[in-house]
């Protein structure tokens, strides 16, 4: 097989619990290590990673190319000018080119696939050409997904991690994203369909996430799982209250008219007053803040978003580690 002892990393539901728990305790392990200092744990020696990106980035970027050069390999960074991927060349050609230079590919695109039966469909269907699916196909090398428009799996790797190191656990909590139905819902949702918590999304009617991947995770029967538009109903008790950009990375032009319609569903301090003393916030940034969350809510003490933007390092680690059978 293409790639033998090597896995891509395109959904959290990809993974059984045995394999996400895996990774997570790794992502822990890993980052003791560079936090100590200790700089000779090198597997990554004499490998190198293209990244590919269709979209802006400061975190995924920044913590691949940091992690995957502290852990001894060198990576490339692809911009959205440099390869157009699907307008200069097409996916097949270049996931064909690129596997024969590098070891792992990471890729920041819009498209999910086109036309994709088992994930819904309309989220990523307009004007996109390049799909991550497609580019896992043709790759011969494992395939990382740093975001799409269907879902952001890394980040909610990290967010596990985070939870962790701060709840104390993962199983069991009640995590309530009050926001845009979006990719990194979906992530939720699928993380929900592998791992037992209760999942709470409240968003505007309309802005709902995509209701394949609701099901998915409802079908699997291990997750409470909630979709609503009552914020402050839906928020008591809430392990964390969790939020993201109100218009994502391809729909900017939306930002006015979703400033309108996501009345009510900022998080303020009235809202974690709600949720509760034990509610920590969580944000994959980056935020708007007086947008989709007020200034006094990220920079207060029960705020974790910065050990979270820093976790996303330590868990891509591990999932490189485990896509590469190291
Ligand atoms: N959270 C996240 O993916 O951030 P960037 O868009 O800056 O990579
Ligand atoms: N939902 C956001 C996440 C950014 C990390 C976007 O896709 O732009």
């Amino acid at each position: 097989p293409a790639k033998a002892g090597m896995k891509d990393f395109l959904h959290i539901s990809d993974f059984d619990k045995a394999t996400i728990m895996k990774i997570l305790d790794r992502a822990a392990e890993v980052k003791a290590v560079i936090k100590s200092g200790d700089r000779a744990f090198l597997p990554f020696k004499g490998k190198t990673m293209a990244m590919i990106f269709a979209k802006p980035s400061m975190r995924t970027r920044v913590s691949f190319e940091t992690g995957f050069f502290l852990l001894g390999g060198h990576a490339i960074y692809l911009g959205p000018d440099d390869i157009q991927m699907g307008k200069r060349e097409e996916t097949r050609d270049v996931a064909r080119v690129l596997s024969r230079y590098n070891d792992i590919i990471m890729a920041r695109v819009f498209a999910h696939q086109l036309n994709c039966a088992e994930f819904g469909k309309g989220l990523w269907l307009e004007n996109k050409q390049v799909d991550i699916l497609d580019l896992a196909k043709h790759a011969t090398v494992p395939v990382i997904n740093g975001l799409t428009d269907y879902n952001h799996p890394c980040q909610i790797i990290a967010d596990a991690l985070t939870m962790i190191e701060h709840v104390g656990r993962l199983e069991g909590t009640k995590v309530v994203y009050v926001g845009d139905g979006n990719n990194v819902v979906h992530s939720w949702l699928l993380l929900a369909a592998v791992i037992p918590f209760h999942f709470v999304c409240a968003c505007p009617k309309g802005f709902e996430p995509d209701a394949k991947t609701v099901q998915k995770a409802q079908q699997a029967g291990i997750s409470k799982i909630e979709i609503t538009s009552d914020p402050q109903e839906a928020v008591r008790g809430a392990d964390v209250v969790y939020s993201d950009v109100w218009a994502s990375m391809g729909q900017k032009e939306e930002a006015a008219h979703r400033r309108q319609v996501f009345q009510g569903f900022q998080v303020d301090e009235n809202l974690m007053k709600l949720a509760g003393p034990k509610a920590y916030f969580m944000h994959c940034l980056p935020a708007e803040r007086g947008v989709e969350v007020t200034d006094g809510v990220i920079e207060a003490p029960n705020s974790i978003v910065f050990p979270q933007a820093e976790n996303r390092m330590h868990a891509q680690n591990a999932i490189m580690l485990h896509a590469l059978g190291l």
